[in-house]
């Protein structure tokens, strides 16, 4: 019996002093677990004579109870207590301004938007994106586009060459994105609808001029592709881009070595008003981009049978489109990562521009 007291006082001291919930859950275990020092006890009930048992029965299961009701109250004043601390670290402020996420304060840049704006459009038409290698060889950027050796237009280009390699050929910063269009007449069949746009290069620097620029191709190829479809193409992605419901445009005659014949497209605007350009009206125009017929040259070098093919091509700066949409004066603003010229002329990177939800709102 005096044993019995001192098991209680001991246990009734460890429970009272467990200070987490892995302590009384120890206790527990080595008070009334299967092995516990109470539940030992409690076997020994059964050798005892009934006189004895009649006296430790009581005694043991009271001894049980009052520390089995002991650890639960200890436990649930113990959980109670991790829960308020826990809580005490994790208040939350409400007060304080909400801190925007990054996609909050990030902006997308002009030329990202422009391209995605364009693609848009060209994907909506039906046309797929094409990319190609910035690094070229003279052949896809020049010969294969019915530019021969020494012709002068080879030098309007003014190109990044590098030294030359083993053989003896100079690679080059490609001058425009036309030869993809080499590149994947080689390796698509007819029908061939494809957006191109990339990055280009030509040693000229100034307010609209940038060494690194870029550009978006356009080429189709069918049976029977033609200027009227491809007037109607052009027309159809002015009105979508500059976002207006009727675009004048004019087609001019022009050079190129890879289109025959070749144009260079104007789009009426009005630029009455100093330092702004509207599009859709006024009598004014203004250049966009160079176009025309693929030439057969340029059929035979894709390995196109030009009795058998033709199509239609354009190309145009699409930092210039950029510049001209959203009104940005100077082309190396684009390139001077600038902070705070981003956040003044990017876009919000949730609001991707679709022709049903609208391209630049
Ligand atoms: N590659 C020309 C340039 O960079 C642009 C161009 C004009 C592309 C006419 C074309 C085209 O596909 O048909 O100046």
């Amino acid at each position: 019996m005096e044993e019995l007291a001192a098991l209680e006082r001991k246990l009734m001291d460890d429970i009272a002093t467990a200070a987490d919930e892995a302590t009384i859950e120890a206790v527990r275990v080595g008070a009334i677990g299967k092995k516990g020092s109470v539940s030992e006890r409690l076997k020994t009930l059964g050798k005892m004579t009934p006189e004895e048992r009649q006296v430790m029965g009581p005694a043991i299961n009271g001894l049980r109870d009052r520390v089995t009701q002991a650890i639960t109250a200890r436990k649930i004043e113990l959980r109670d207590a991790a829960i308020e601390a826990r809580l005490a670290t994790e208040t939350v402020d409400v007060t304080l301004p909400v801190r925007p996420a990054p996609a909050e304060t990030g902006r997308i840049h002009p030329i990202t938007q422009v391209t995605d704006e364009l693609t848009a459009i060209f994907a909506d038409m039906g046309f797929s994106i094409a990319e190609g290698p910035d690094i070229e060889t003279d052949y896809y950027n020049f010969t294969a586009l019915n530019f021969p050796d020494g012709h002068p237009a080879r030098e309007m280009h003014d190109t990044f060459f590098f030294e030359p390699g083993e053989d003896g050929t100079r690679k080059l910063l490609r001058t425009h994105t036309s030869p993809v269009q080499i590149r994947t007449m080689e390796n698509q069949k007819p029908p061939i609808r494809i957006v191109i746009p990339g990055k280009t290069y030509r040693c000229d620097s100034d307010a609209t001029h940038s060494p690194m620029f870029h550009q978006v191709e356009g080429l189709v190829i069918d049976r029977q592709a033609n200027v009227a479809n491809l007037k109607w193409v052009l027309q159809e992605f002015c009105k979508a881009f500059f976002e207006v419901e009727h675009l004048n445009m004019r087609f001019r005659p022009s050079f190129f070595p890879f289109t025959e014949p070749s144009f260079e497209v104007d789009i009426q605007c009005d630029r009455s008003k100093p330092g702004e350009v509207r599009f859709g009206e006024g009598d004014d125009w203004m250049e966009i981009l160079g176009c025309g017929m693929v030439h057969p040259n340029v059929l035979r070098s894709g390995g196109l049978d030009p009795d058998e093919y033709q199509g239609f091509a354009w190309g145009m700066g699409i930092d210039r489109i950029a510049m001209l949409k959203y009104g940005m004066p100077d082309l190396r603003d684009f390139f001077s990562a600038d902070a705070r010229w981003l956040s003044h002329y990017g876009f919000r990177p949730l609001d991707m521009p679709t022709l049903f939800g609208g391209l630049s709102s």
